[in-house]
């Protein structure tokens, strides 16, 4: 499976070698958290792999995958902007094209953009390794890393703070599920400290 996913994104990402090399650098870091927290190695890679496969559909492409696939398709296509709408065709092309059921994986894949309130540890390690990948180098990015080594679940709070300041900054539309899963890291921070 592994090795048959790693040759259909050579092909996907095919002149676009720096998202092969961040996919790769988001399998590395999600390993090294699920080796820390002792979580099935396997749905991680294949969620770290899958996670943009369709990065570079069309809008359309992810509408169509969205309205066909999830009941829900009309709060998704009104709550999320387009640069997040692959992560609900990606979760798709994992059940369809890889036949993959395995609920972890593919709510991984589903929420690595801005997470969720009450995220398994799967899609926190999917989170917060696609945020964190070396081959990132803004500010935010360096600093979360630093964050991420000694204190997880503040590294996953800052990094939803630093993305919402991101981009309401630019002025861009937040989804309500980033701000309800802030509220909930920054209790479940609370609740550690
Ligand atoms: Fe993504
Ligand atoms: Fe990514």
């Amino acid at each position: 499976m592994i090795k048959r996913i790693i040759a259909d994104l050579e092909v996907a990402y095919d002149h676009k070698p720096h998202r092969l090399d961040h996919v790769f650098g988001v399998r590395d870091i999600a390993l090294k958290f699920g080796r820390q927290f002792n979580c099935n190695l396997e749905w991680l890679e294949i969620a770290a792999l899958l996670h943009d496969i369709t990065k570079y559909e069309s809008e359309e492409f992810h509408r169509t995958m969205i309205k066909q696939y999830y009941d829900d398709a009309e709060m998704i296509l009104n709550e999320y902007n387009t640069n997040i709408l692959h992560a609900f065709s990606a979760a798709v092309v994992a059940r369809t094209k890889y036949g993959i059921t395995n609920e972890e994986i593919l709510n991984a894949i589903t929420h690595h953009t801005i997470g969720r309130p009450g995220m398994s540890i799967y899609e926190e390690i999917l989170f917060l390794s696609d945020y964190i990948e070396p081959n990132r180098t803004y500010e935010s990015c360096v600093r979360v890393r630093k964050i991420a080594d000694h204190a997880f679940v503040k590294a996953i709070y800052v990094a939803m703070q630093d993305s919402i300041n991101h981009h309401e900054k630019q002025q861009a539309l937040v989804p309500n599920t980033a701000y309800q899963a802030l509220q909930y890291y920054q209790h479940k921070l609370e609740e550690q400290e």
